[in-house]
């Protein structure tokens, strides 16, 4: 998507049911998460300093949560940046295409689940931020 802006991405409170024994949060396909989910991935393990990320997605939308700890992420559209700082389980980033983005200052044993409205494909990618920039100019 080409003239999605960073305004477009904004954050779902997901239900936190509560109980003694702890907590539990649902996601269900098009009722928390406005499309249906085909892929689930998680990034963990991520060496303090590290970054992720670092690419667009052409028509991929994502719902990123931080099942665990705490990280940053930072979108930008090529004209406007934003970023957000995901530390509750119970709250979740929605990225729609069309948007760089940076996920940084990972929390040691953070966990950065990842709900994707299409399986993987390299060609959805853009990796080249200068590629980016045309494409969102075009
Ligand atoms: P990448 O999307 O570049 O990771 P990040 O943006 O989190 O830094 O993916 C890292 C590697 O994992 C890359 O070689 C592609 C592979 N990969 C898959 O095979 N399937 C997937 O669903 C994802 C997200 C990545």
């Amino acid at each position: 998507m080409k003239n999605s802006s960073v305004y477009d991405c904004s954050m779902i409170e997901l239900d936190k049911h509560h109980r003694d024994r702890g907590n539990i949060t649902v996601i269900e396909n098009n009722n928390e998460v406005p499309f249906d989910v085909k892929r689930i991935y998680y990034l963990y393990d991520v060496p303090g300093g590290e970054s992720r990320g670092g690419h667009a997605h052409k028509e991929l939308r994502q719902l990123i949560v931080a099942a665990s700890g705490s990280f940053i992420v930072k979108l930008d559209d090529g004209t406007n940046q934003t970023s957000f700082t995901l530390n509750r389980p119970y709250q979740g980033l929605l990225v729609v295409p069309g948007i760089w983005r940076e996920l940084e200052d990972f929390s040691s044993g953070s966990v950065c689940l990842v709900l994707a409205s299409e399986k993987y494909n390299e060609n959805d990618y853009i990796r080249e931020y200068n590629e980016f920039v045309n494409y969102k100019n075009k």
